[in-house]
Parts: structure tokens; C-alpha cells; sequence
């Protein structure tokens, strides 16, 4: 059976556990926090059932799936997949500690892959000894629902591992699609200067939250308008990556909306924290 390893068991990294186990993989999943692996399994939980009632997938497939899926709380857990794949917090410090530890745990063949949004693939893969095993593997939310894996190639990625990575999302159900490592790869440099500019909008009384993502949802058939869409994403994720743009990119085409700067600091994060463009009940 193959085996992953994923490390971080917030909503990337139980959504990637997900979809590894429900196409067969034994999975490690990995976080510090118990806690967090707790909600990851009840999260998982419930989105298999999902599928299930759906028909989607076949009953009993929610009990065979959990099955392969073991949690810890120590990197270790690691040591025998050919795959990992890093879904931990979005901050490079965390990143780099978690590739130098992986890189002696891993085994020597085994790919090392990171779901960052917009950390530089190349950074990251330079922490290793084995810059030609690490790519990334930038799945989006809902991973389970969503088609796509970006596939982002760093400066020493090699050909074979890029290769194994495509060949496995395609595996997963996904549709991988190759990039190379610039910032914000192609997802983020084409996505946030929308949410930013519809933020622009908003601030400069254009029009209101509703109606702007009326305008893209109604007239570019977008499933979600771009402030919706930044709530879900969380207002402090969309500001990290338009602060990853403009420094990367050294273009202040790409700064952020001084009103998202404004409400991160209010700590109205979207969603997650019940308040964004617009308020969520508890349970939403
Ligand atoms: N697990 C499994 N299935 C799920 C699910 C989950 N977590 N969440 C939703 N679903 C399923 C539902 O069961 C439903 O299935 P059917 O179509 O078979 O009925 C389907 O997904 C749609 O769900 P809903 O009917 O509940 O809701 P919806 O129609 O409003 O769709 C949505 C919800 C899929 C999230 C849709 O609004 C959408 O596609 N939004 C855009 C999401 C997006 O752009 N994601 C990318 C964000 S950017 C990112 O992730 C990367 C980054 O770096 C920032």
C-alpha cells in the first residue's frame, strides 16, 4: 500500500488526509496539537458521511477510509511514507524547521512536497539535502471538492519528481497542472489582485460587499464573489500573500487594500473568526 505522511491537521492538511486515504493511501497525519488532530478526524468524518449519503462513494467507505489514516503528534510518524506532504502554518520559520526535521526522518527516496500558497518552493527545498525531491503540492479548499493541484516546480526540482507528483494527483482524482516558483505561483498572482481590488471597491464606496460579488458571480459565473471567496480564504491569508507579491515581485501593483490591513487588525480574519465581509453564525 503507499504510504503519506501529512504534517499539519488544520483545514489543508485534514482535507489532503482525506483524499490520500479515500484513494487507498495509508496516511500518517501529523500536528503537534491532539486537539487538532481530534477535529481533523471528526472533520473528515463528517465529509466522508457526506459523500456517502451522496452516493459518491460506497456505504461503509467512511469506517475503511478513517481506517487508514493514523494520527501522532511527533514528525517521526513520517519515517516510512514515499510522499509527505507539509500543511502547516503559513510562516516560513515553521516551514523551514519542519523540511530540516523531515529531511533527516524521510526516507532517502522519499519526495518531500509543501502545500504552501506562496512560500518560495526554492527556499524551502534549499533547507534539505535533497533539493531535487521537494515540490509543491498546492491543493485548494475544499479539497475534496476542488479539481485542482498546482504543481510547483522549484529551481532544483527534478524532472522525476515532478513527474511522480503529477502522476499521483492524477491518482488522487485531481487535475494537476505545472507551474514554476515565482511568487504566488499562478493561483495567488491571478486570484488576489481580484480580492484586492474588489476590497479597493468596498473601501472607496463603489459599490457594496453584495453587490460586487453579485457582479462576479452573476457576470463571470464565479461560485463565490471575491469578498466571499476572501472570507473563506481568511482576510490574514489574503493580506500574507499580497505582502508575498508585492515584496517578491517588487511591485506595488500588488499592495494590499489599506482596509484589509484595517480589518486584520480588528482581527475580522473572515469566517474563521465569525467576521470578514460579513458576519457567520457559530456553526458556519
Ligand atoms: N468535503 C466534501 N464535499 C464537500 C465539502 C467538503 N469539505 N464541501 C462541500 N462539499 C460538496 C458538497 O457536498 C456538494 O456536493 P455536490 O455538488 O455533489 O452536491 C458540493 O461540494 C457543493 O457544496 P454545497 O452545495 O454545500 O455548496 P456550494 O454549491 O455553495 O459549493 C464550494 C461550495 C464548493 C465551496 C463552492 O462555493 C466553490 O467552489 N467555491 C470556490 C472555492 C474556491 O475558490 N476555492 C479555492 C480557494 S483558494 C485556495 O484554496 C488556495 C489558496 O492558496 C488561497
Amino acid at each position: 500500500m503507499n504510504r503519506a505522511a501529512v504534517v499539519g491537521a488544520g483545514t489543508m492538511g485534514n482535507g489532503i488526509a482525506h483524499v490520500f486515504a479515500q484513494h487507498g493511501w495509508s496516511v500518517a497525519l501529523i500536528d503537534t496539537a491532539p486537539a487538532a488532530l481530534e477535529h481533523a478526524t471528526a472533520t473528515i468524518r463528517t465529509n466522508l458521511d457526506r459523500q456517502v449519503k451522496k452516493g459518491t462513494l460506497p456505504p461503509g467507505a467512511t469506517a475503511e477510509t478513517l481506517a487508514r489514516i493514523a494520527t501522532a503528534t511527533e514528525l517521526q510518524a513520517a519515517a516510512g511514507a514515499s510522499l509527505v506532504i507539509e500543511a502547516a502554518s503559513e510562516q516560513p520559520a515553521i516551514k523551514f524547521a519542519v523540511f530540516e526535521q523531515l529531511d533527516h526522518v524521510a526516507g532517502p527516496d522519499a519526495i518531500l512536497a509543501t502545500n504552501t500558497s506562496s512560500i518560495s518552493i526554492t527556499e524551502i527545498a534549499a533547507r534539505t539535502r535533497r533539493p531535487s525531491q521537494v515540490i509543491g503540492m498546492h491543493f485548494m479548499n475544499p479539497v475534496p471538492v476542488m479539481q485542482l493541484v498546482e504543481v510547483i516546480r522549484g529551481h532544483a526540482t527534478s524532472d522525476a519528481t515532478t513527474r511522480a507528483v503529477m502522476e499521483t494527483a492524477a491518482a488522487l482524482g485531481k487535475t494537476p497542472v505545472e507551474v514554476h516558483d515565482y511568487p504566488g505561483f499562478v493561483s495567488n498572482r491571478v486570484l488576489m489582485p481580484m480580492i484586492n481590488e474588489a476590497i479597493f471597491c468596498v473601501m472607496e464606496g463603489v459599490a457594496t460587499s453584495e453587490s460586487i460579488d453579485a457582479v462576479m458571480k452573476l457576470g463571470m459565473a464565479h461560485p463565490m464573489g471575491p469578498l466571499q471567496l476572501a472570507d473563506f480564504i481568511g482576510l490574514d491569508v489574503c493580506l500574507a500573500i499580497l505582502d508575498v507579491l508585492q515584496k517578491g515581485l517588487g511591485d506595488d501593483k500588488y499592495r494590499a487594500a489599506p482596509l484589509l490591513k484595517k480589518m486584520v487588525a480588528a482581527g475580522y480574519l473572515g469566517r474563521k473568526s465569525g467576521r470578514g465581509f460579513y458576519v457567520y453564525p457559530p456553526s458556519s
